[in-house]
C-alpha cells in the first residue's frame, strides 16, 4: 500500500490477494463437505499467487485428511472467548489452533444479528484469538446502502458503522499485533442478496477503513492490514475488487459451495 493522490491509500499489490471462502452452515453430509475439499484442492494446488483460506462448519474442520490439505489454509468461522472451561457447546481458539487452524472469522454480521454478538464480545475473541497466533478475520459493514435525507444530504451510514465497528473492535489491540488481523468490508445489504457493492463504493470503503486505522495506529501500521470486500462476490465481479476496489482479497459466501465457481474466482485474483 502506498499514498496516492488526495492522500488516499492505493493499493499497489505487492501482496498475494487472500481468498477467504466461508462456507457458513454448509454442507449437511460428511460426504458432501469431503467433496467439496477434495474437488477445490485439486485445482487450487495449481493456482499460484494467491492465499486461499478455507472456513468450514467446526465439524468438517477434523474430517479425515485434516489440516493437510494442499493448496489453502483453513479458518474457523467463530470462536470462543476462552481456551477452556465451563462453556457448554463453545468451541475455543487453542482447540482450533491444536487442529491446525490459522484463521478466525470474528463479528460477522449473521454472528452479530442471530446470536447477538455485540463489539465487546468481538473484541474479547479477537484478543483470545491473538494470543493463541490465530489471525482474527474482523467483519464489518452498514446494515443499508448509503441514502440521502429529504434534504439531499448524504446519510453516510457506511462511514458512520465502520467507524465505530472499528474503533470498538480493535479496543486495546497493541500495535504490534494489528498487521495479524484481516479487516472484511461486508456491507450487510450486499450479503447473499445478489445485490453487489459497486467497485467504487468498495474503495470508499476500503480508503474509510485505512484512513481509520491510521487514525487509531499510524500510518505505516494502517498500510500493513488486508481489507477484504465480501457480498455476493461472484467469478464476475471478483477482478473488479482487486483491480478497480483495491482489495487485498475477497471474502466469499454462497460462491464457495460450488467448487467450480469458487475455483473461478480464485483464477480472477491470480491474473
Ligand atoms: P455471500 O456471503 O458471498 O453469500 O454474499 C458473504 C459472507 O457473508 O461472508
Amino acid at each position: 500500500m502506498r499514498w496516492g493522490i488526495n492522500n488516499k491509500f492505493i493499493n499497489s499489490m505487492t501482496q498475494k490477494p487472500l481468498i477467504i471462502a466461508n462456507w457458513k452452515c454448509n454442507p449437511t453430509s460428511q460426504k458432501e463437505a469431503e467433496h467439496l475439499f477434495v474437488a477445490v484442492e485439486k485445482e487450487i494446488r495449481n493456482i499460484k499467487d494467491v492465499e486461499v483460506v478455507i472456513c468450514p462448519p467446526f465439524v468438517w474442520l477434523s474430517l479425515p485428511g485434516g489440516s493437510a490439505r494442499d493448496g489453502f489454509a483453513f479458518g474457523s468461522q467463530d470462536c470462543h472467548w476462552e481456551n477452556k472451561g465451563a462453556y457448554t457447546g463453545e468451541v475455543s481458539p487453542a482447540m482450533l489452533k491444536d487442529l491446525g487452524c490459522q484463521y478466525v472469522i470474528l463479528g460477522h454480521s449473521e454472528r452479530r444479528k442471530y446470536f447477538q454478538e455485540d463489539d465487546q464480545v468481538i473484541n474479547r475473541k479477537i484478543k483470545v484469538a491473538l494470543k493463541n497466533n490465530l489471525r482474527p478475520i474482523l467483519c464489518i459493514g452498514e446494515e443499508n446502502r448509503d441514502t440521502f435525507d429529504s434534504e439531499g444530504r448524504p446519510l453516510n451510514e457506511m462511514s458512520l458503522v465502520v467507524g465505530q465497528q472499528l474503533e470498538n473492535d480493535l479496543v486495546d489491540i497493541p500495535e504490534a499485533r494489528i498487521r495479524e488481523i484481516t479487516i472484511a468490508y461486508e456491507p450487510i445489504w450486499a450479503i447473499g442478496s445478489g445485490n453487489p457493492c459497486s467497485p467504487n463504493e468498495a474503495m470508499k470503503a476500503s480508503l474509510f477503513i485505512r484512513k481509520t486505522l491510521a487514525k487509531l495506529y499510524d500510518r505505516p501500521k494502517a498500510e500493513k492490514v488486508k481489507i477484504l470486500y465480501g457480498g455476493s462476490v461472484t467469478s464476475q465481479n471478483a477482478a473488479d475488487y482487486i483491480n478497480q476496489a483495491a482489495m487485498d482479497g475477497l471474502l466469499v459466501g454462497g460462491a464457495s459451495l460450488n467448487a467450480s465457481e469458487f475455483i473461478k474466482i480464485v483464477e480472477k485474483a491470480s491474473q
